[in-house]
């Protein structure tokens, strides 16, 4: 079982300074940072792109960037991302593309790569992929806004995914995005989830401290 590992949502941070709030997740040893891609079309939302990510490695950012494609055409951008800073790239299965070629392109650029799954998308949707990829995502939220509520039936979902790398003898992290706050977090690591993007109970938390080293220590 790889190490917990928490990866606050910069889309909960401040948009007016999204540097600080990189810099504050840094400040409390926390190593990751996820990144919420969003264009209108695959989710009801915009985010941000490229350029911010840039903005922030300028600004001096070390963390590992985790960065989640909601995008029709992942492929399209691929490589943008990777040039911006991108140290992991995940894209959606749902979207018709290759989705294999575009893993592919994304190891090649030298990121990690990652297949996400939305709460309707069944886990053998991606059993093909397992083999390939460094993480899986299991949305637990209908993706396209943070703040939303944890959906609980996705436990059983990890649990297929957690059985099936034990049994594939695979080593890719599974995380969760979506409603994680201290509580659920226990219930999705005890059906093998190892990554946790927190969002809302993050920056908005009385004691994110607190919480970077709860989960730390799962
Ligand atoms: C949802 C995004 C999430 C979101 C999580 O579309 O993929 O990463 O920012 O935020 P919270 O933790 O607030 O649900
Ligand atoms: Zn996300």
């Amino acid at each position: 079982m790889h190490k917990p590992i928490l990866a606050p949502s910069l889309l909960a941070g401040d948009h007016a300074n999204l540097g600080a709030s990189a810099a504050f997740a840094s400040s409390l040893g926390i190593e990751w940072l996820h990144l919420d891609i969003m264009d209108g079309h695959f989710v009801p939302n915009l985010s941000f792109g490229p350029e911010t990510l840039s903005a922030l490695r300028k600004a001096g950012s070390k963390l590992f960037f985790d960065t989640h494609l909601m995008l029709s055409e992942p492929h399209r951008y691929i490589e943008a991302f990777a040039k911006a800073g991108s140290d992991q790239i995940s894209i959606h299965i749902e979207p018709e593309y290759n989705h294999l070629e575009t893993l592919t392109k994304i190891k090649a650029l030298g990121c990690k790569c990652g297949i996400v799954l939305n709460p309707g998308t069944p886990p053998d949707a991606v059993f093909h992929l397992l083999s390939s990829v460094d993480l899986v995502l299991v949305m637990t939220v209908q993706p396209g806004f943070g703040g939303q509520a944890f959906r609980n039936e996705m436990l059983p979902k990890i649990s297929v995914l957690h059985e099936e790398r034990k049994k594939r003898n695979l080593s890719y992290r599974i995380e969760v995005d979506g409603g994680i706050d201290l509580a659920n977090a226990k219930e999705c690591h005890a059906a093998g989830t190892d990554t946790f993007v927190i969002g809302t109970s993050f920056f908005k938390a009385q004691d994110p401290a607190l919480v970077a080293k709860t989960i730390s220590t799962l």
